[in-house]
């Protein structure tokens, strides 16, 4: 059976036995852009991932799944190398249900960037990737970006902070790049000034 057909089928659940590691050629490909109108097969593969995101972050139903926590997902990490990408970052406000930026985004563009860089204190991590790489990931402190929403609609967002760190993490996947390209091998954590270190 085909990849898309074995995600999107009616009682499959992604789990980390559909995510494929760092050395698989689709990781380093350029995913092609879905059609507009997008098809539903799509819609379909976006909403499963999505859920994927949410049940790695319930911590019932990740240890039951054996799921590592996530925040984003791209499609080429389930080996099917199109332009969509699911986003789910929570509140940092233990007291707001309400994630902070959550949805999938079919076709997401960059149209416009801060001058200004940003990277996460921590540095980043990847479900494709199973070993700890330490290091500033630098990357735009602000993007506006468009893209095709759930509803097949064209949406144009502002983002900023952590959620536009992950966007920009889960894009590079759509054009085969890894986080730890971007970290700089001789000096991880050589960081130029003003650069905003997110906590
Ligand atoms: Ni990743």
């Amino acid at each position: 059976m085909d990849t898309l057909e074995k995600i999107i089928g009616k009682n499959h659940a992604i789990s980390m036995d559909d995510i494929i590691r760092e050395g698989n050629p689709t990781l380093r490909e350029v995913a092609e852009e879905v059609s507009d109108p997008v098809d539903e097969s799509y819609f379909k593969l976006g909403e499963k991932m999505l859920t994927f995101l949410k049940n790695s972050q319930d911590p019932e139903i990740a240890e039951e799944m054996g799921l590592r926590g996530g925040v984003g997902l791209a499609a080429p990490q389930l080996d099917i190398s199109k332009r969509v990408i699911a986003v789910h970052v929570p509140s940092t406000n233990p007291e707001v249900t309400e994630p902070e930026f959550s949805g999938v985004l079919f076709n997401p563009k960059i149209i416009a960037h801060s001058i200004q860089d940003a990277c996460l204190a921590d540095g980043e991590g990847c479900l494709s990737v199973d070993r700890d790489v330490p290091g500033y990931v630098v990357r735009h402190a602000r993007v506006t970006i468009t893209f095709i929403d759930s509803n097949g609609e064209k949406q144009k967002v502002k983002l900023k902070g952590y959620p536009a760190i992950v966007v920009q993490h889960e894009i590079d996947h759509l054009n085969g790049i890894m986080f730890y390209d971007h970290i700089n091998s001789e000096h991880p954590f050589a960081l130029k000034e003003g650069v905003l270190v997110l906590e």
